[in-house]
C-alpha cells in the first residue's frame, strides 16, 4: 500500500459522503499534561492542517479526535479513560468518527494490549517518539478499517521538530523544546520511562525556531525541558539564554523546569543580568525532608535547597520562586512533613503546585509497602496549602500601590502576567492585544492573582499611544 502524496486521497478515504462535497474533515486535539505536550499538539495540529483537515469547534463536530495524553499521576490517566468512554458512545452515533490516542500514556508497557482488549474502538494509538508519523497512521487506519497501534522507543531527537507550526495556542507566546527525556529517575516519577533518555537540541535549531517565532509576532518564549539546567546541546544553558536574549522582537524569556541539584551560579547571574529573562524560577522542592529527598533520589538535601534559594534571593531581589511539592511519599513521617512546612515558611514561595503522591507502576517507589494512610495524606495536604496560601497572599499584598508591567494574555478578560509570572487582572481596555505590555497600578491582592488599573506607560514604551487611549476610555 502506498501512502498518499496528496491530502485529497485522505479526504476521500475519510468519509465517502465528504468526498462528494467540498467540506473538509475536521479535527479536534485534546491535550493533557505539561507544556511539552502542548507544544507537541501544536505540531500535530500543523500536520493535520497540512493534510487538509480543518480545526473543529469542539469534539462534537470533529471527524477525527486525538487525545495527547499524560500519565504523570493516576488522576491524569483516569481523566483520559473517562473521556474515552464518552467517545465510545459518540462513535456509536457517528460511525465514521476516527479516534486517536498518543503521548506519554501510550509509552507504558502493556498499553497496546489494554487498548486492544478494553478500547478497541480507538483507531490509532502511537507514542511520543513517532508522532510525526500521524498522517501515515491515520491513513492506514482509514484504509484498512483496523486499529493502528505503533509505539516505538527511540532516543533520537524527535523528527516532529522539523514541522513548522501553523497555528499556535496563543498568538504572543510559545514554548520551544530545548531538550527531551530525563535521566534523573526520581523514584516516584514515570517520565524517564515514557519520554526516554535525556537529549538536547543543538543551539542553532533552538535559535532558528525562536527567531522564526519572533518574526511571527511572538513576544515571549518558554524554553522547555524536564531539567533545563542539564542542557547539553554544545553550549551551557546560561549561554543559550544569552543567545536567545539577543533575538530582536522577543521581550520575555522563561524556562521550565529547573532541577535544584545543578542550578549553577552562572545561571543565577544570567537571570540577573539578561534583561529579557524573567525574574521567576520554578524550582520543584518535592519534599523539605533530607531523608525523603534521598529516598526520592532527588540528589539534594534540605540545606542545599535552602542555600540555593538564599543565593537566588540575594542576587536577584524580588525574584519569584515557585515550586512543586508531593505529599504522602511512601515512608513520609510527621517529622518529614514538618520539614516541608518549615522550608515553605523559610522560602516563602510565590506559587506552588501541590500533589498527592500517586503510585506509578514500574517506578521504584511503587514497590514500597510503607504507604502513608489516605486520611493522613489529605490532612497533611490541607495543612500544606494552609501554610502556602497565606504566604502567597502576603507576597501579593506587597505589590499593592506599585506599578507593574503586565504582558497582556487575554484582552477580553483583561488579564496578563507580570515579569515574575504573577497573574494580573486589570481594568478592561479593548485597545490592547495579547503580547502588549501595559503598566498596571495594583490595588488589590488575592492568593492567586493581583488586580489594578492600566495606566499610561513610560514614553519610551511602544504601547504609549495605545495605553493613553486606554486610560481615557
Ligand atoms: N521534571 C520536572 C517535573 C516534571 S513532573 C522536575 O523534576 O522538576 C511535574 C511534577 O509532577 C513533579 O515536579 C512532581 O511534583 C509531580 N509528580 C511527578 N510524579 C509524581 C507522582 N508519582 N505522584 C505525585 N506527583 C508527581
Ligand atoms: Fe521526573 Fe525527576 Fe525527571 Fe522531573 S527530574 S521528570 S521529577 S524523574
Ligand atoms: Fe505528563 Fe508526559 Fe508531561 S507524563 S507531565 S505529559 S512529559
Amino acid at each position: 500500500m502506498t501512502e498518499p502524496q496528496d491530502c485529497r486521497y485522505l479526504l476521500t478515504a475519510h468519509n465517502d459522503s465528504l468526498a462528494q462535497t467540498t467540506v473538509r474533515p475536521r479535527f479536534f486535539v485534546r491535550t493533557y499534561g505539561c507544556q511539552m505536550n502542548d507544544r507537541d499538539s501544536e505540531k500535530m495540529t500543523a500536520l493535520l492542517s497540512r493534510l487538509g483537515y480543518d480545526a473543529a469547534e469542539g469534539q462534537d463536530d470533529a471527524d477525527f479526535i486525538l487525545y495527547n495524553t499524560c500519565c504523570v499521576r493516576e488522576s491524569a490517566e483516569d481523566k483520559v479513560f473517562g473521556h474515552l468512554s464518552r467517545l465510545k458512545r459518540a462513535k456509536a452515533d457517528k460511525p465514521g468518527l476516527m479516534i486517536g490516542v498518543c503521548g506519554c500514556m501510550t509509552q507504558q508497557p502493556d498499553i497496546a494490549q489494554k487498548f486492544q482488549e478494553k478500547h478497541p474502538y480507538v483507531n490509532l494509538v502511537f507514542g511520543t517518539s513517532n508522532r510525526h508519523r500521524l498522517p501515515e497512521f491515520l491513513w492506514r487506519a482509514i484504509q484498512t478499517g483496523k486499529p493502528v497501534i505503533d509505539i516505538t522507543e527511540s532516543d533520537e531527537l524527535p523528527e516532529i521538530e522539523d514541522i513548522p507550526v501553523t497555528t499556535r495556542d496563543f498568538p504572543h507566546k510559545a514554548g520551544v523544546n530545548i531538550m527531551y527525556g530525563c535521566d534523573n529517575f526520581c523514584a516516584y516519577c514515570i517520565v524517564p520511562y515514557v519520554r526516554g533518555r535525556e537529549r538536547s537540541r543543538p543551539p542553532e535549531d533552538i535559535l532558528r525556531e525562536a527567531e522564526s517565532l519572533a518574526d511571527d509576532g511572538v513576544k515571549e518564549v518558554m524554553l522547555l525541558g524536564q531539567n533545563v539546567n542539564s542542557y547539553g546541546g554544545g553550549v551551557a544553558f546560561p549561554e543559550l539564554l544569552r543567545q536567545v536574549n539577543a533575538i530582536s522582537g522577543l521581550e520575555r524569556i522563561r524556562f521550565m523546569t529547573s532541577h535544584p541539584k545543578d542550578f549553577s551560579d552562572e545561571l543565577i547571574l544570567a537571570i540577573r543580568d539578561l534583561p529579557k529573562v524573567c525574574k521567576h524560577v520554578h524550582l520543584p522542592l518535592q519534599s523539605g525532608s533530607t531523608r525523603v529527598l534521598a529516598d526520592m533520589n532527588r540528589m539534594y538535601s534540605q540545606e542545599d535547597y535552602l542555600a540555593l534559594a538564599a543565593r537566588l534571593q540575594a542576587a536577584i531581589p524580588g525574584i519569584a520562586i515557585t515550586t512543586d511539592i508531593i505529599v504522602g511519599y511512601p515512608g513520609e513521617t510527621e517529622e518529614d512533613f514538618l520539614a516541608t512546612l518549615d522550608v515553605a515558611r523559610q522560602i516563602r514561595f510565590a506559587g506552588a503546585f501541590t500533589f498527592i503522591y500517586s503510585k506509578r507502576s514500574g517506578t521504584p517507589a511503587a514497590e514500597r509497602e510503607d504507604t502513608v494512610p489516605r486520611k493522613e495524606i489529605s490532612e497533611r495536604f490541607d495543612r500544606l496549602t494552609a501554610t502556602l496560601y497565606p504566604i502567597m497572599e502576603e507576597i501579593n499584598r506587597t505589590k499593592i500601590g506599585k506599578v507593574i508591567d503586565v504582558m497582556v494574555e487575554d484582552s477580553q478578560s483583561a488579564k496578563g502576567r507580570a515579569d515574575d509570572h504573577t497573574l494580573v487582572h486589570f481594568t478592561a481596555c479593548k485597545e490592547l492585544k495579547p503580547g502588549d505590555i501595559v503598566p498596571v497600578r495594583i490595588n488589590e491582592a488575592k492568593t492567586f492573582y493581583i488586580s489594578g488599573d492600566a495606566i499610561a506607560p513610560h514614553p519610551s514604551s511602544r504601547n504609549f499611544s495605545r495605553a493613553r487611549e486606554c486610560e481615557s476610555a
